[in-house]
């Protein structure tokens, strides 16, 4: 039997790999030209569409590709797709959730560390040979230890996180746009609060909502304004959630003390202003970088891809009206 023929943007683990070329026959995109074009041009003879949250898979595409049967994202978020115009069309998109939670939590955390106790900063110091002995007043850094978070989106990995608050002591106030049961908030030993309270009262603040239309820029100079001048914001949900030219100003005015940034408003350039502080650690979107967490997603993305060729629903469509 001829197996289906699918485009993929650029290579998966060597896991996932295997089981989808056991299953399909793939042509992978050439990892310097994946544009816009090429996924035209390579679409006209495929049926489906594995792709990485570094693509944007706008109208344009889908409309041109409207006899594909499924776009299959390697990422839990997937607001790379336009999805309204998927679903016009009737083609499945899917996603990868669950599997990147706790890990995508522990960069969140680490993020959280390194902001407040300045590791990469002092690191880079260390490294440029100007550490001259142990000084007292050297990289003074603010506790951890008994703090209070504030978790702005208490989805899967906004609850992870405060998981591991717990272990640090830390109260967890957290705002979400629907408010967790009370049994719930009480096993995670977490408070609702509304945004500005939460925002107030935080040392810490971790970003984890989704983002869409209503979460652009959902965190701005108005809430940096709201923030404790020695408050850390933590960012690994996507960048355009935060308005980045209103964190460089916070930053430069001192109306908070740091941050810690894994996603960018346009990656992968990044604020220059950013780069140029040194109280900001910036990571290149790892949160869910580990070997066993990213098979599992371009595992799962096959699965969902798979699925869909062979005429089943796939387990994790975000869009699944198309089906009613
Ligand atoms: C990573 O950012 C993801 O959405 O999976």
């Amino acid at each position: 039997m001829t197996k289906p023929k699918i485009l993929l943007t650029r290579e998966l683990p060597p896991k996932a790999m295997e089981l989808l070329n056991d299953r399909v026959s793939a042509e992978l995109l050439n990892s310097d030209n994946v544009t816009k074009e090429s996924i035209m041009e390579g679409l006209k003879d495929k049926q489906a569409l594995l792709c990485l949250l570094t693509e944007n898979i706008d109208a344009e595409i889908l409309a041109a590709s409207a006899h594909i049967k499924v776009v299959a994202n390697v990422a839990v978020g997937f607001n790379n797709i336009d999805v309204t115009k998927a679903t016009e069309l009737k083609i499945p998109v899917t996603n990868t959730p669950g599997v990147l939670t706790e890990t995508s939590a522990d960069l969140a955390f680490a993020l959280l560390m390194a902001s407040a106790r300045r590791i990469t900063e002092s690191e880079r110091y260390l490294r440029d040979g100007k550490w001259h002995g142990w000084g007292i007043l050297q990289f003074l850094g603010t506790d951890v230890y008994n703090s209070t978070l504030g978790i702005v989106g208490m989805g899967r990995i906004g609850k992870a996180v405060a998981r591991r608050a717990q272990g640090f002591n830390m109260r967890v106030v957290y705002w979400n746009r629907t408010r967790l049961a009370e049994e719930e908030e009480r096993a995670l030993g977490v408070t609702y609060g509304p945004l500005e309270e939460v925002l107030r009262r935080s040392d810490f603040i971790s970003v984890h909502t989704a983002y869409n239309r209503e979460t652009h820029h959902f965190i701005g100079a108005e809430e940096f304004m709201l923030m404790k001048n020695t408050a850390h914001i933590i960012n690994t949900a996507r960048g355009p959630i935060i308005d980045e030219n209103a964190l460089v100003e916070a930053l430069k005015n001192k109306e908070i003390a740091g941050a810690g940034l894994d996603v960018f408003e346009e990656e992968p350039k990044v604020h220059p202003g950013l780069l140029e502080m040194d109280n900001v650690v910036l990571l290149p979107h790892i949160g869910s970088a580990t070997i066993a967490t990213r098979t599992k997603m371009a595992t799962m993305a096959v699965e969902n891809l798979v699925a869909a060729l062979e005429g089943k629903t796939p387990p994790n469509v975000v869009n699944p009206v198309i089906y009613d």
